[in-house]
């Protein structure tokens, strides 16, 4: 995997706790954060002595090289937001730079976490679609802007084999957005649900109070053994 191809970008525990509806019962489950990349989620979680496992390829990285790629897209991800903004809803970043240093805060955070972190292996480097964990090791799995959103870069394939992964680690799993970066229903979306309810899978879309990308507030929350 190469860090080049990889826009690590980061949001913290309020906005998980948004984007997930993650209640004080939901925060006491074993949690895999599933491509938590530079989100500090993790970190501020072990701060009130809880114990999440994240997963991500960037962290084969080292902070510093993590560090150099957050700060070589970061101009060009805030240009592309400030290009698009209509297509955003501003409730809780006033405008794009509001938003990057929002980010920024959250990557800094991550990064003074992580090289504890990856000693105590809350932050392992694993990658989807296969990963290293018994089955039913967790409660929750949480992924956050990866399935769905990179629709167009990853296949069908790859999304299911993906969530059967995440089902057969995670006793229920959440993933957020349903939108592709175009800000599109993911067209994987409905022809995935089909076959998670075939599968014998519970599949509910569920309305959470987090709206970034306009039309972005729904979370799906799978559950239930095949
Ligand atoms: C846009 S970031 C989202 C970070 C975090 N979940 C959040 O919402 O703040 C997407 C992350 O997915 C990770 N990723 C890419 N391919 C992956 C894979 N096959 N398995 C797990 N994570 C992957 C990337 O490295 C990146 O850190």
């Amino acid at each position: 995997m190469e860090l080049a191809s990889v826009v690590p970008w980061g949001r913290n525990l309020a906005e998980y706790q948004a984007m997930f509806n993650l209640s004080a019962a939901d925060l006491q489950k074993t949690i895999l954060g599933c491509g938590d990349g530079p989100a500090s989620f993790n970190g501020e979680m072990a701060q009130q002595g809880r114990r999440v496992i994240s997963v991500d390829p960037i962290y084969a990285f080292s902070a510093h090289q993590i560090q150099q790629r957050v700060e070589g897209v970061y101009d060009t991800v805030i240009a592309q937001v400030k290009a698009q903004s209509k297509r955003f809803v501003w409730r809780n970043f006033a405008d794009a730079d509001d938003l990057g240093r929002a980010r920024w805060q959250t990557m800094t955070a991550f990064l003074d976490d992580y090289d504890r972190g990856k000693a105590d292996g809350r932050y392992q480097a694993q990658s989807l679609p296969v990963l290293d964990f018994s089955d039913q090791e967790f409660e929750l799995c949480l992924c956050s802007h990866l399935l769905f959103l990179y629709s167009e870069k990853l296949s069908a394939a790859f999304h299911w084999a993906s969530l059967r992964e995440l089902l057969r680690v995670a006793a229920e799993v959440r993933v957020f957005p349903l939108l592709t970066l175009a800000g599109d229903r993911s067209p994987h979306l409905d022809p995935l649900l089909s076959k998670l309810h075939g599968a014998g899978h519970r599949a509910r879309i569920h309305t959470v109070d987090y709206e970034f990308q306009r039309g972005g507030n729904e979370m799906l929350v799978i559950t239930g053994g095949a």
